[in-house]
């Protein structure tokens, strides 16, 4: 069970699904805006690794939050009737459940509320699993990345989209300047909670990316991790697949 609190003193479990549900309503809107509606295309990137097979895979989309992956994944074929949503934000999912509804979608896509690190599935269950800008929020990332593995059926795909930091040193140096100043307050405008968007620029800057974020994977049971930056390494796509197919 995933402790309530934060051991190296960061934010506590219950504060930051709190945070999720009192910005849940700007939530899309802000997110076009800070990056410049690059997310969108990050995600189509994201649904693209998806299997690809003569049936759709069953999804799990993990911090699902308002569904932007669940729509994209079943907009492209890659998530079966009956794929599901899971966030343990109230406020994230009632927006997202409204989106399902107004594309459509409410009866072919299932949402529940769960901690990711402790899901109530069956293992095996899914065909695919995936978690964007999701992994970063969750307190034990070990627990969340064992349970990934679980649920997924042998040779089933994880999906990850987190943010990271890009590798050329004056890349480097412009986007700290922006995620450091301008995103916070930009942030803070749009949403009107400028605390959530100093937490986003903290998260980011001390989460593993790239190879360390690869070795947590492995350790969790993925195998054939691999890693995909995007747009000059702003954001990371990783894939593992659970072992034993
Ligand atoms: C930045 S949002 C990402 C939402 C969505 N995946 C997207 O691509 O826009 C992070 C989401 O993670 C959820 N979250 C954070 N920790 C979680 C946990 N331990 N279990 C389930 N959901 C969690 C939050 O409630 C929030 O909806």
């Amino acid at each position: 069970m995933a402790s309530e609190n934060n051991p190296i003193g960061g934010p506590s479990r219950g504060h930051v699904r709190h945070m999720f549900d009192e910005i849940a309503d700007a939530y899309d809107v802000t997110n076009r805006v800070l990056s410049l509606r690059r997310d969108v295309a990050w995600r189509r990137r994201l649904t693209a690794l998806l299997p690809d097979g003569p049936k759709p895979p069953r999804l799990l989309d993990l911090a699902t939050g308002t569904c932007d992956v669940l729509i994209a994944a079943h907009r492209a074929g890659r998530a079966a009737p009956g794929s599901v949503g899971a966030d343990f934000s109230a406020g994230m999912l009632r927006a997202g459940a409204k989106k399902l509804d107004r594309a459509g979608l409410g009866g072919a896509l299932r949402l529940v509320q769960a901690d990711a690190t402790r899901l109530g599935f069956a293992d095996a269950r899914f065909d695919a699993v995936t978690i964007a800008f999701g992994i970063r929020n969750v307190l034990d990332v070990e627990a969340a990345l064992r349970e990934m593995c679980r649920v997924l059926r042998p040779g089933g795909r994880a999906v990850i989209l987190e943010f990271s930091m890009p590798g050329n040193a004056l890349l480097r140096a412009a986007y700290l300047l922006y995620f450091r100043h301008v995103l916070p307050r930009l942030g803070g405008l749009v949403s009107g909670k400028p605390a959530a968007y100093r937490y986003l620029n903290q998260s980011v800057e001390s989460f593993p990316y790239g190879r360390a974020f690869c070795e947590r994977m492995e350790q969790a049971g993925f195998a054939g991790v691999t890693a995909r930056p995007l747009s000059f390494g702003i954001a990371t796509l990783y894939t593992g697949l659970r072992p034993g197919a």
